[in-house]
């Protein structure tokens, strides 16, 4: 894994977007996206670039499971507004929140094997989940539907005006699919993440911790902040 210590998340920001700007210019055209808080900044830099999707497809890393797209809280409803509006692309794949399981997870699967990901951007989750593969995923899961865990949805309700609001299930790509990406970029920022960063990068690969996987992934760039990276040992530091 390329690790990179940022002095902060807008600093994390631009490292994103220079590798992002060079898959584009390298030619990349499927882009894997992800939504919370982590890509805000990035998303804001690529939405003031000259950098042009009309040729390119996005394909989103999850969505919840009954909302419909014009929900202000689907994920639909954030990448319009964080990215898609200004930045259109060619395509744009989400799962469909009220598709049923059986349709959803093979329609995604048909979409990612006709549409290989050039470069996928991920968050991490504080139980060190990316996408919604929550602790336990197996790892050759590939898109399915998921039960959120109580520290995801505790992590989201700051999205949701109460606990009660927020999904209990969404449709994810699978660690499989994941690491199916040419190129991966992981971004985490915060106290609450070092725990999650340390076990990704420095413990066993176990599906325990999914993001661990990604230590068997060839072209990984993971950047953190310096709470993120604060357990680290010295030499990922
Ligand atoms: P966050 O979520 O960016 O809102 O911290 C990350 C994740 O759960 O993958």
């Amino acid at each position: 894994m390329n690790i990179i210590v940022v002095k902060n998340a807008e600093q994390g920001a631009k490292e994103a977007f220079a590798l992002f700007e060079k898959a584009h210019q390298n030619g990349a055209k499927v882009f894997g996206l992800a939504t919370g808080g982590t890509p805000v900044s990035l998303y804001g830099l690529i939405r003031e670039s000259a950098l042009s999707f009309e040729d390119c497809v996005s394909i989103n890393l999850d969505e919840y499971v009954g909302l419909s797209k014009d929900n202000a809280h689907s994920y639909d409803a954030y990448m319009r507004e964080h990215l898609f509006n200004a930045k259109p692309f060619k395509q744009s794949f989400l799962p469909d929140g009220l598709a049923s399981e059986e349709t959803e997870v093979a329609r995604y699967e048909r979409v990612l094997q006709e549409n290989p990901i050039d470069f996928q951007l991920l968050g991490l989750g504080t139980n060190a989940h990316i996408g919604f593969n929550e602790p336990g995923t197996p790892f050759t899961q590939r898109t399915h539907k998921v039960a959120l865990t109580q520290a995801t949805i505790t992590a989201n309700k700051r999205y949701f005006e109460k606990e009660e609001d927020v999904p209990r299930y969404a449709y994810s790509m699978g660690l499989q699919s994941i690491m199916d990406a040419k190129e991966i970029v992981l971004m985490a920022y915060g106290e609450k993440k070092a725990n999650a960063i340390f076990d990704m990068i420095e413990g066993p690969v176990t599906e325990d911790v999914p993001a661990s996987i990604l230590q068997t992934h060839g072209n990984v760039t993971v950047i953190i902040d310096e709470a993120a990276a604060a357990l680290l040992s010295s030499e990922n530091q």
